[in-house]
Order: structure tokens, then C-alpha cells, then sequence
């Protein structure tokens, strides 16, 4: 028997929204054929970029984040991705690395893993299977990492470049951040079973469907398709993700990841279309004629938004590898922003990551730190990922008594 569709119980509310976004926005082909042009221009760009042996991820470093121009914040946000070099040196960056390799072990995470598997469905619908994501939250180098002065610094910097305040309020604070807590990859040289495929994170059909992102995304569902700013955080956190394990519920400036090692383009890591505005070009897609009406595209309830290779086969054209980035290095892009990981690792080191996303504080992330807070106290895994529970009640992980003044801001304390 086949198992139901994850949008099953969704059917009448995607027909509803379909209609009711055709019947308000009647241009709604017009519309996509000019965001296509747009988008095919930018892809032309990268491809030109790409052709000359460069990279269209924008690189700005970390001692420089108080020069950085106009010109270049405006790349940056019109790539949605950056990356931030020289973050951390590169002695911390070794024995963070070093630190995660014996927590996996002193976790005895391998040997426990084979019981837990089937539990995280998250990943399921993607092409490629499970990457060497391990799902521990709260080891020291990850706390170290997130309650670092650089970091902190990074992060204001980042959520700055958005457009905070909506109707004469603060959406969120740029100046603090509330920890989302996440995983670490650790990816050998060789592997050839894991990776992602192109998907962007936060929500499929609820972006659709969900009243709080129809008006994150009111321009291109009404009115100047020019006036929409993907860096615009009205509604951002007010929107509401179908509730799935491994589905963010933090507002998220940015997604982003320090690497803890050397890892560049064929080293099994990050992807990326650097194109902000590629969802809602996704958006307007679905409701095209030739989709069935009770379809998005291939979008599904509670998984990763995935690039149809029927639907959106432009896109690959655009989609490439991040630039060689050093131990110390981190990588940011907007939570638009289609990203996968590299089929095979065809380097000769290790490539391994600490996720650490930038989430500042508003009403939305608070809600959730008061949850991941519980978690902390008791070692269970964050309550956005499948309850693996590696760490419950394990003594070495990061206690209270490891928070910083500042770490202890940023769980909520
Ligand atoms: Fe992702």
C-alpha cells in the first residue's frame, strides 16, 4: 500500500490558496514571466562569474566587517549568501574540532546510532540519502562557538543587513541573539552515500498556504513585484511552519555553519544558488496553468522545499559550490536561499562543520528558547530535531556553569 501524501490532510487548503492568490493577483503570468527574466539574467551573471573561475558567493573578512561598503552589501543581499573569513583562529578552530571528534565518541554516538535510525524523516523526500550530520546540541566547542564575542559580532553585523522594523516597531533585535542550537557535520574523505539535494529550509507549502508568509511575500502575491526586499522582515516572524521534526521554528536571519576545516568545491560540502529572490520565482510558478491544482510544484508538508527538476530546472543552471574556505571561516545565507550538500567527497580531509544559524531575539525565538532551554537543562536533544537523545543526562556536555554572561543572554537566561 502506498503511504499517504505528507500534503493529504492539506489538499483543500492548496486549492483554496491557489485560487484566491490567482483571483488577487490576475497578471499572476505576466508576473513569472518577468521574475524569470530577472532570474535568468542573474543566472547568466553567475554562470559568466563562475566561467571566469570565480566565485559568485561574496567574501568579506571578519576585521573588515566595519569597511564594508555599500556596493558590496548590496552584493551581498542580492546572493543572499556571504561568506565571513577569518572568524576564529585557527588553534581554537583545532581543538574545537578535536573536542567533537572525542564527544562523538564519549556519546558512544556510532554505536547507538544503528537503534535510533528511522526516526528523523526529515530528509526523506530528497534524492540523495542521509549526510554525516551528527545530532548532538550541546557539546563544549559548540557552546564555546555560539556564546563567542566573534560570533556575536558576526551575527549583529549580519542581521543588520536586514530591514528590522515594520510599522514603527522592531520585528527583532539585530543586537542579541537567542541561540538556535543545532548539529555538527563531520564528513569524510570518500564518502560517496550522503549529501542533499538542492531544497531551501523553513517551510514548503505553508509559504502558500500560511497567512503570515502570504504577507512576507505580499509583493509578489499582489501589487509591485519590484517593491518585494527579501531582506524585509515584516511578517518574517509571524509566519507559522507546518510542525515536523527538523523543521526550523526560529526566525532566522541567516543559516550558516563555521568550518572547522579547510573545504572547498568537490569536498562534499555546500551548494548554493546565490540568488535571494529564487522562492518566490517558486511561488509564482506553482500557480502557473500547468501545474495540477491541488500541486506546488512538488513542495510537500514537513520536509525540505526541493528544486523540481520537472518545475524549476532553470535554477540548477545557477546552483554551484561555495568558494575554499579555511578552518575558521563561516558561511551564511538567507533562509531563501536554495542550498544542498555535495553528492560525493572527493577531498582528502576531513570536511566538518559546527551549524550555527543566526537567530535574534523576538517574540517568535523566544518562544522556542524557552523549550530548547528545558532541553539544555537535561541534555535531550533541541526540540526542532528528532529526539535522539545522544546527550541525555551525559556529564561531559556544556552545563550552566559553561554559559558566558553572554551565553547565558542568548539561551534566554
Ligand atoms: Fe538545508
Amino acid at each position: 500500500m502506498n503511504k499517504p501524501s505528507p500534503n493529504a490532510p492539506y489538499l483543500d487548503a492548496i486549492r483554496a490558496a491557489k485560487r484566491t492568490l490567482r483571483q488577487q493577483i490576475p497578471d499572476y503570468k505576466e508576473r513569472f514571466e518577468a521574475l524569470t527574466a530577472v532570474l535568468k539574467s542573474d543566472i547568466a551573471d553567475i554562470q559568466a562569474i563562475r566561467a571566469k573561475g570565480e566565485c559568485p558567493v561574496p567574501e568579506i573578512a571578519f576585521d573588515a566587517l566595519d569597511q564594508v561598503t555599500e556596493a558590496q552589501r548590496e552584493n551581498i543581499k542580492r546572493r543572499g549568501c556571504v561568506v565571513i573569513k577569518g572568524v576564529f583562529p585557527k588553534a581554537q578552530i583545532e581543538a574545537w574540532n578535536s573536542d567533537i571528534a572525542h564527544y562523538l565518541d564519549d556519546v558512544k554516538y556510532l554505536e547507538r546510532m544503528e537503534e535510533k535510525r528511522g526516526i528523523d524523516q526529515y530528509f526523506s523526500a530528497l534524492a540523495s540519502s542521509k549526510p554525516q550530520i551528527y545530532s548532538v546540541y550541546w557539546s563544549k566547542p559548540q557552546m564555546q562557538a555560539r556564546q563567542s564575542e566573534a560570533l556575536a559580532r558576526t551575527r549583529q553585523w549580519l542581521n543588520r543587513l536586514w530591514k528590522y522594523q515594520h510599522d514603527g516597531a522592531d520585528v527583532f533585535n539585530p543586537d542579541q541573539e537567542l541561540t538556535y542550537v543545532d548539529r555538527v557535520r563531520q564528513r569524510q574523505p570518500g564518502d560517496a552515500t550522503l549529501g542533499l539535494s538542492p531544497h531551501c529550509d523553513g517551510g514548503t507549502i505553508e509559504r502558500w498556504i500560511d497567512p503570515g508568509y502570504q504577507q512576507v511575500y505580499r509583493h509578489i502575491f499582489g501589487g509591485d513585484l519590484s517593491a518585494y526586499d527579501a531582506f524585509d522582515a515584516a511578517y518574517r516572524t509571524v509566519a507559522r511552519e507546518i510542525p515536523s521534526p527538523a523543521v526550523c521554528r526560529m526566525f532566522r536571519t541567516f543559516q550558516g555553519w563555521t568550518a572547522l576545516t579547510r573545504q572547498g568545491p568537490g569536498d562534499g560540502t555546500l551548494n548554493v544558488l546565490p540568488i535571494a529572490n529564487a522562492v518566490p520565482w517558486m511561488l509564482l510558478r506553482a500557480l502557473q496553468d500547468d501545474v495540477p491544482e491541488d500541486e506546488l510544484c512538488g513542495a510537500q508538508a514537513g520536509r525540505a522545499m526541493l528544486v523540481s527538476e520537472q518545475y524549476h530546472a532553470m535554477l540548477l543552471d545557477g546552483y554551484g559550490p561555495i568558494p575554499q574556505v579555511e578552518a575558521g571561516d563561516t558561511v551564511w545565507w538567507h533562509p531563501d536561499v536554495i542550498h544542498g550538500v555535495e553528492d560525493k567527497h572527493q577531498g582528502t580531509g576531513y570536511s566538518n562543520v559546527i551549524y550555527i544559524g543566526a537567530a535574534p531575539d523576538c517574540d517568535k525565538n523566544r518562544i522556542f528558547s524557552d523549550l530548547q532551554r528545558a532541553a539544555f537543562e537535561t541534555g535531550a536533544s533541541s526540540p526542532d530535531f528528532a529526539a535522539e537523545n545522544y546527550e541525555l543526562g551525559f556529564e561531559g556536555r556544556a552545563m550552566l556553569s559553561d554559559l558566558s554572561p553572554l551565553g547565558r543572554r542568548q539561551m534566554g537566561y
